[in-house]
């Protein structure tokens, strides 16, 4: 009988880092080159040897690039941080359930994403602002804690010139013109004649989802046309060792993109 080799799924691959861009004081981008098929939404377990492992979030892709966008909290990231261009990085996916894009052609969406909770959209946007992903219209409520947490700057310049977007900051701040207030003031501005073609995604820390989702409810938003995404710790990422797990739901396959009539149980 000859031996049969499998190929290991916890193995990651090595990728070259091939741009570096600092977002805030502890947000940095890294472009690396991969050739895989992304869907927005998707994450990879990120790594550095003898150092650590750790879900990331794809930011962006094209046809031989992935990007990253990492804020340093502590071990892994902090070491990724101090990464160059042409150094090593290793992953290993993509994993999880991206946002359902088809369901999105043709439809009036709307995103609320805070903070980091932008990096995940990202991918998204850009394929609806360059016109790849058909919408009726974009409404794009981007928040941030204060103006020295935003991110992606030169991208939402861009943005505003295609989407009707709030870029919003949670309170004034000298030399800010722009909109001020948690995005839940956002949202109960919006207005809906019918819920007939609309998708709603709202990404970010888990008290603004909360509260976020709460609003649409309130809005008499049917929670099947809401979109969540769970950042939630993980461990292998393909649905075997349980860190992940709330109830049944094993997030890092099942998510972590889910629809709010699902996910409602699972929002603590
Ligand atoms: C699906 C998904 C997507 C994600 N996408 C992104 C992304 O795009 N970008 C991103 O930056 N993050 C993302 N995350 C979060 C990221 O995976 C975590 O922040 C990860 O834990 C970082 O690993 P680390 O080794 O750097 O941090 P760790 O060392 O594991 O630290 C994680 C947290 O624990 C705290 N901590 C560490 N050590 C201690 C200690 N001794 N005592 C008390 N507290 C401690 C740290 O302050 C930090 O807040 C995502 C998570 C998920 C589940
Ligand atoms: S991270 Fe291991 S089961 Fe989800």
């Amino acid at each position: 009988m000859s031996a049969q080799t499998t190929a290991n799924p916890y193995l990651p691959f090595v990728t070259k880092i091939i741009a570096v861009k600092a977002e805030t004081e502890s947000e940095f981008t890294l472009t690396v080159q991969a050739v895989c098929s992304i869907t927005p939404g998707q994450f990879f377990q990120v790594s550095l040897p003898r150092i650590g492992e750790a879900p990331i979030s794809v930011s962006n892709y094209g046809s031989d690039w992935i990007q990253f966008t990492i804020r340093a909290v502590g071990k892994l990231t902090g070491a990724i941080q101090n990464l160059k261009t042409g150094e090593n990085l290793f992953i290993r996916g993509p994993y999880g359930t991206g946002f359902p894009v088809d369901r999105f052609k043709n439809s009036r969406l709307v995103i609320v994403a805070g903070g980091s909770g932008v990096a995940p959209v990202r991918p998204l946007v850009d394929q609806v602002v360059n016109g790849q992903l058909p919408v009726k219209s974009l409404d794009l409520i981007a928040g941030f804690k204060n103006r020295a947490s935003i991110i992606f700057t030169d991208d939402l310049v861009q943005w505003q010139q295609k989407s009707n977007l709030t870029l919003t900051i949670d309170k004034q701040e000298e030399g800010w013109d722009g909109a001020t207030g948690l995005v839940t003031e956002h949202i109960r501005k919006l207005r809906f004649d019918t819920f007939d073609d609309l998708q709603v995604i709202v990404v970010g820390p888990p008290v603004m989802m909360k509260f976020a989702t709460a609003e649409f409810r309130m809005l008499q938003v049917p929670a099947e046309r809401i979109w969540v995404s769970f950042e939630r710790l993980m461990s292998c990422g393909l649905g075997k060792c349980g860190h992940c797990k709330i109830d049944y739901t094993y997030v890092c396959v099942d998510g972590p993109v889910l629809n709010y009539s699902y996910a409602a149980n699972l929002i603590d």
